[in-house]
């Protein structure tokens, strides 16, 4: 069906499309208002009457003036949301934050959201990290106008952890979530409850994000070309939507955090500065078997980590600071030339990125589970392609950020990106951009011309750094286990500075792939057949292209 016959305001293709769901649907047009807003909880529609939610939402993505800092408001787009039927602490909602509400489901749930969009373009949303069908799942060919509506309905089917949602239409990504469009979704299961894991006030989120303000503290996105070819790097950081970077929290007492990096482009190297490990307990999309103890973490875009923060020892009044630690990126990523007068706070540089006071004492009874989950990973045997994994290569080629050479069409997808449902696969996820190695990118120098133009002189070497870039690379649909990194053409001296930052346990939907890094991952495509996305979560370059379609069939 294409979409000029899709009846409007009203959108959801995919149910529509299937016989029986039709008539239903059709009776219940004439109660849809477009775009005022109103069309709320009284005459919202449904996709399918014969499911029933645990939990129905309404969520609305719209302009909002926040105080985020001192003196004038910023305009933002946020998402609001309100319980229309479930249990009301399923919404969370931050005061003074631009993030959208946190959503807590439970595995096995099923869950219904009316999404409005009244910002003033098309848009989407996306459950990072969530087992859905391609109808759920916010694929950029489902954006819908300002004014429609879009209806989830699914069933949680994750294990316990820390998922993510966020706008996702070909090319507006970078800038709507820039905008102030994400929110957290937590998941959770009988496993993990088991565990006695901190709850409440204990359990606290940590979105981490960089933003840029002019001087009437309105957001500043991109500047030039080149800075989008880099990706965003905000001028300071911000903690879960404010600018307030302190986590008040009680000594005596044991936290979870809940870090997510829900930054554009920037990469973290976060190290507690007195020196302590941190302890990860959980990474994407679930908890670890075992809590893990690394003297730093890297954290690319979209990655999640759970971290255990024990206070029982400190005092009333301790300050911990969590850092940025150095490493050697802005060099292989052209960032002494591009940074340097960019902004204020360079890619790999050092500087602070939230502190945790404790303002009061307290006790709770929470102490860290020296076994957490079982593992139950893909067992590489299963792979139908251990020996010969589909390789898919993301590089710069021609001035376009590509993978396997290609860059986004809206339902493209060829025999290399198909694969059959049912089936353990291992992809190869390669970032090619070294000049250590091979280097498929070369193709851009004969084409430098390009880059000229307006945003001025980039020479033949810049062009050669700009290829250094990481790729934090993501997998719609799947939680995958990562088998191995391959680091022989990663430069030796980042390598140094990074390796003992990185989680390969776990079940994960993001991999961060520094220049010339391969990592082996390996999936199962179950339940849904269809199409979804697979893209660089670097937003500049997701939104510029590298991102393709794969289709379980
Ligand atoms: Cu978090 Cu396709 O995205
Ligand atoms: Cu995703
Ligand atoms: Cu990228």
């Amino acid at each position: 069906m294409k979409k000029t016959e899709q009846p409007k305001p009203f959108n959801r293709r995919a149910f529509l499309e299937t016989a029986g769901y039709g008539a239903a649907t059709l009776m219940l047009w004439p109660f849809i208002s477009s775009c005022d807003g109103q069309s709320s909880n009284t005459a919202s529609p449904v996709v399918n009457p014969d499911f029933r939610p645990d939990i129905d939402l309404e969520l609305s993505a719209v302009e909002r003036e926040i105080p985020i800092l001192s003196g004038s408001k910023t305009k933002a787009w946020v998402f609001e949301g309100s319980v229309i039927k479930g249990d009301k602490e399923a919404l969370q909602t931050t005061e003074g934050s631009y993030l959208g509400p946190t959503i807590k489901v439970k595995k096995g749930q099923k869950i219904r959201i009316r999404f409005q969009n009244t910002i003033p373009e098309e848009t989407i949303v996306h459950w990072h990290g969530m087992h859905v069908t391609s109808e759920n799942d916010g694929h950029p060919k489902d954006v819908i106008h300002s004014g429609e509506t879009y209806i989830y309905e699914y069933e949680v089917m994750n294990r316990a952890g820390t998922y993510w949602y966020h706008p996702h239409p070909h090319g507006r990504t970078g800038p709507q979530v820039y905008n102030g469009l994400a929110g957290l979704l937590l998941v959770t299961d009988e496993e993990e409850e088991q565990l006695n894991l901190p709850q409440g006030e204990f359990d606290r989120p940590v979105v981490i994000q960089d933003r840029s303000f002019d001087e009437d503290n309105q957001l500043v996105y991109i500047q030039s070309r080149m800075d989008s070819m880099r990706g965003f790097l905000g001028e300071q950081i911000l903690i879960n939507g404010t600018a307030e970077k302190v986590l008040n929290l009680k000594s005596g007492c044991a936290y979870r955090l809940r870090l997510l990096n829900g930054s554009n482009s920037r990469i973290y190297k976060l190290a507690w500065e007195d020196g302590s490990p941190i302890t990860v307990i959980g990474i994407d999309g679930s908890l670890l078997s075992v809590p893990k103890e690394l003297p730093y973490l890297m954290l690319g875009p979209a990655k999640r980590a759970d971290v255990w923060l024990d206070l029982t020892d400190k005092p009333e009044g301790t300050r911990l600071t969590m850092k940025n630690a150095s490493f050697p990126l802005e060099v292989m990523s052209g960032g002494m030339m591009m940074d340097g007068g960019e902004t204020s706070l360079p890619q790999g540089s050092e500087y602070e990125v939230f502190t945790v006071k404790t303002i009061s004492s307290g006790s709770n009874e929470y102490s860290l589970p020296q076994q957490l989950v079982k593992s139950n990973y893909l067992d590489p045997s299963t792979a139908e392609n251990l020996n010969n994994p589909r390789q898919f290569s993301f590089a710069m080629d021609h001035m376009d950020w590509t993978i396997n050479g290609r860059t986004w069409e809206t339902t493209g997808v060829v025999d290399e990106e198909t694969v059959k449902l049912g089936s353990t696969e291992v992809w190869e996820l390669i970032n090619s951009s070294s000049m250590m190695g091979n280097n498929r990118g070369g193709g851009m120098m004969g084409n430098g011309g390009m880059m000229g133009g307006g945003d001025g002189m980039m020479s033949g070497g810049m062009m050669g750094n700009m290829m250094q870039m990481p790729h934090p690379v993501h997998i719609h649909q799947v939680q995958f286990n990562i088998l191995e990194r391959d680091v022989s053409d990663v430069d030796p001296q980042l390598w140094e500075a990074i390796k003992e930052g990185f989680i390969n346990e776990g079940w994960q939907d993001t991999v961060l792939l520094m220049p010339g890094m391969k990592a082996k991952v390996i999936m199962e495509f179950k339940d849904f057949k269809g199409l979804f996305v697979y893209h660089c979560h670097n937003l500049e370059h997701e939104d510029m292209g590298m991102m393709r379609n794969f289709k379980i069939t």
